[in-house]
């Protein structure tokens, strides 16, 4: 992680509580919540992010590890958390002790969890994942009903439900989303005939969360709009979400360059005119995509300046010319408002040609953290 002052990663937990009120209006009032806060709350920070979302009235939180659910539970975070990647068999005492529920594929953890829970005595939880057509983790549809009968001499183990995953859920056209969720369904009323509870199935993450109210079901489990982005940025969500994260630096230098010179390693960038350049403290080791270089952009004085040259590790060169008053010292913005000008992480994203996600982990991770609205 950089730790310097000249760069200033921002997490607004107001903007996260008021997410996360938006999404549950969009929900039944009897659907529970599990707020996905994997991946260190994808770059924001898994414990202020828990601690906010607990005290909202959160139901779940959806962890991608055994480490990331014990330090909730150190945080003293009791909320219901659920491993959503599973755990190893050697994990699961652990896992039981910290009652934290587990995502079920495989018949050799289950049986390790019913050990470790029949010697702890109690019962630990289980949501089977089932994989509809993600291709990803959990047993496929027609395994489901033999993987449970394998389960019904675990006396110590609760199977809250099944859960699945989608794979293209935020795109416009929802025939595979249906066919997940059709095949989802179908697997759990057999489940259910076969005489199966199942108290707690879900499929729904962001995208289903407001296009797909019919895979709602008992819960859903959005990440990516609690921070603020849009599944799909061609189709903003009928709610108002603000960001969470934002990125500023302050200017290292201001200088002017003349007519044909050149911007940064592999000389990539030629000044066609006078340029007036400012050089900012931050670059890939921050997170901040090479991708970006002669491609992004970044706020300074509430306008847009492009970036010149190529992203370096700590170091990034914007052209301000055109900018009146630009000085060292400057505050430039990289992810975030300023002035009423904006750089969503869905346009940082769109450089590099990736997703919101990544560039949400890769900032939030690299940089030392600072948290309003707490
Ligand atoms: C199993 C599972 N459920 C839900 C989510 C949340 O997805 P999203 O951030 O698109 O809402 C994720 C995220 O990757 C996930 O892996």
């Amino acid at each position: 992680m950089m730790i310097t002052t000249m760069v200033d990663l921002a997490v607004d937990l107001s903007a996260l509580e008021h997410n996360y009120r938006q999404l549950r209006g969009l929900c039944d009032p009897q659907v529970k919540l599990l707020a996905v806060v994997k991946a260190d709350a994808y770059g924001h920070g898994l414990l202020p992010v828990s601690r906010k979302l607990a005290a909202a009235g959160v139901d779940y939180l959806g962890v991608g590890s055994l480490e990331e659910g014990l330090m909730l539970r150190g945080a003293g975070i009791n909320l219901p958390v659920l491993l959503l990647l599973g755990i190893l068999p050697e994990e699961a005492a652990r896992a039981v002790a910290a009652d934290l529920e587990v995502a079920l594929f495989r018949l050799e953890v289950a049986q390790a969890l019913a050990a470790a829970a029949g010697q702890q005595g109690k019962r630990a939880k289980v949501h089977l994942k089932v994989d509809t057509g993600m291709g990803r983790l959990g047993v496929l549809p027609q395994e489901v009903l033999p993987f449970l009968g394998g389960l019904k001499k675990l006396r110590h183990l609760k199977v809250m439900g099944l859960i699945s995953h989608l794979a293209v859920a935020d795109q416009e056209d929802k025939t595979y989303t249906h066919k997940q969720l059709q095949e989802f369904t179908s697997v759990l009323g057999a489940a259910r005939e076969a005489g199966w509870k199942l108290p707690l199935s879900h499929i729904a993450n962001s995208a289903a969360l407001w296009e797909l109210p019919a895979g709602h079901l008992g819960l859903v489990r959005p990440g990516l709009m609690l921070y603020g982005s849009p599944p799909s940025p061609q189709r903003p969500p009928p709610v108002d979400l603000k960001p969470v994260m934002s990125l500023a630096a302050r200017i290292l230098q201001v200088k002017r360059l003349p007519p044909g010179s050149s911007i940064s390693y592999g000389c990539t960038y030629t000044t066609p005119d006078w340029c007036d350049l400012a050089v900012l403290p931050v670059g890939y080791c921050n997170g901040y995509s090479r991708l970006f270089s002669n491609r992004g952009e970044v706020l300074i004085h509430g306008r847009r300046a492009p970036i010149r040259g190529r992203v370096c590790m700590n170091l990034t060169m914007a052209d301000v010319s055109g900018i009146p008053g630009v000085k060292e010292g400057d505050r430039a913005v990289l992810l975030g408002e300023d002035q009423g000008a904006q750089l969503r992480a869905e346009e940082l994203a769109g450089w590099a040609q990736t997703i919101s996600y990544e560039i949400y982990c890769a900032l939030g991770t690299a940089n030392l953290r600072r948290y309003t609205g707490v």
